[in-house]
């Protein structure tokens, strides 16, 4: 497709995020039937909010969530809770109130609703104006990568020495292409980043696996130029007759290149049940309090 990719934007900080969060979470009924998916809890928190906490770590400033119907509790979430507070307060709880007041404080937060359900591509366009002229990272709600090396900071970083959008991606085993987005790419190694990037040829959303051309998995991690929202605006509905982020990302790919970034990490996909309890799993195995008493309580476990 595109030639070696070349900025064609003056490299701009990145200091905003979209993080879609408007899907109506089928794959989790009936735990999503009157709550988000976006809030089940992970542990001690709502998955939203370590995406949100990515995004901090990574030095973003300005998070744009994509809601819609029957998802007012995100917003409550990032709110000030003052009765809560106070309560802890009294109750000599500081800790608790300081912990619970962090939450919102953290960054700024915005909030624009996808009326239609018209796919992940859509609810990117819908945060056009609020995002503007500026690159910005895209952060899927449900997939959550844990770790002190955020995905999302190791995009910015390819994103910051090449002018050139980049998004995560992942190996998959090859029976489970069609869940993902799949990158054709080549090897386009430079430092620091070395073998870890690739220069994007085409993209496929969800293909089978014998169609598709590698098993590279969009992780759900991007960061992209402002020339997305002009990309997204010319794509048509595509698989699952909806329009796809991925469609638009080969538009972009042919017309100012993009990077396929293999990151360092491991990605779990908490929107859907077995990722959810592996993520649950893992990130109580991480826990500084209850990593060790968990880890003794899955050694004694007798099934
Ligand atoms: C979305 C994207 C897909 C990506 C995936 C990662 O699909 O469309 O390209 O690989 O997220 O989780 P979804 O899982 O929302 O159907």
């Amino acid at each position: 497709m595109a030639d070696t990719p070349q900025p064609t934007n003056a490299v701009r900080k990145v200091r905003k995020a979209v993080l879609p969060a408007a899907g109506l979470g089928t794959r989790f009924l009936p735990a999503t039937k009157a709550q988000p998916k976006e809030m089940l809890t992970v542990v001690d928190k709502p998955q939203i909010q370590y995406v949100v906490e990515e995004c901090v770590a990574s030095g973003i400033e300005h998070i744009i969530i994509v809601t819609g119907k029957g998802k007012n509790s995100i917003e409550d979430h990032f709110d000030h809770a003052p009765t809560l507070e106070r309560f802890l307060e009294e109750k000599g709880k500081h800790d608790q109130a300081a912990m619970v007041r962090r939450i919102s404080d953290m960054v700024q937060v915005s909030y624009t609703r996808q009326k239609e359900p018209l796919g992940l591509g859509h609810a990117v366009l819908v945060a056009k104006d609020l995002v503007g002229d500026e690159p910005f990272a895209v952060l899927l709600g449900d997939v959550l990568i844990p770790g002190k090396n955020p995905a999302t900071k190791q995009l910015i970083d390819v994103y910051m020495a090449t002018g050139v959008g980049a998004i995560a991606v992942e190996e998959v085993p090859k029976e489970k292409t069609h869940l993902y987005g799949i990158v054709d790419g080549e090897a386009a190694p430079q430092p620091p980043f070395g073998a870890r990037l690739l220069r994007i040829r085409d993209l496929v959303e969800k293909p089978k696996s014998d169609k598709a051309p590698s098993n590279l998995a969009i992780t759900g991690r991007y960061v992209l130029p402002p020339q997305i929202f002009d990309c997204l605006e010319r794509t048509k509905p595509g698989a699952g007759n909806e329009i796809q982020l991925t469609d638009a990302l080969r538009i972009l790919a042919e017309e100012q290149g993009l990077w396929a970034y293999i990151y360092d990490g491991v990605s779990y996909d908490a929107g859907d049940k077995l990722g959810f309890l592996k993520a649950t799993v893992e990130i109580a195995l991480l826990n500084e309090e209850l990593g060790a008493p968990f880890r003794e309580y899955l050694k004694n476990l007798k099934l």
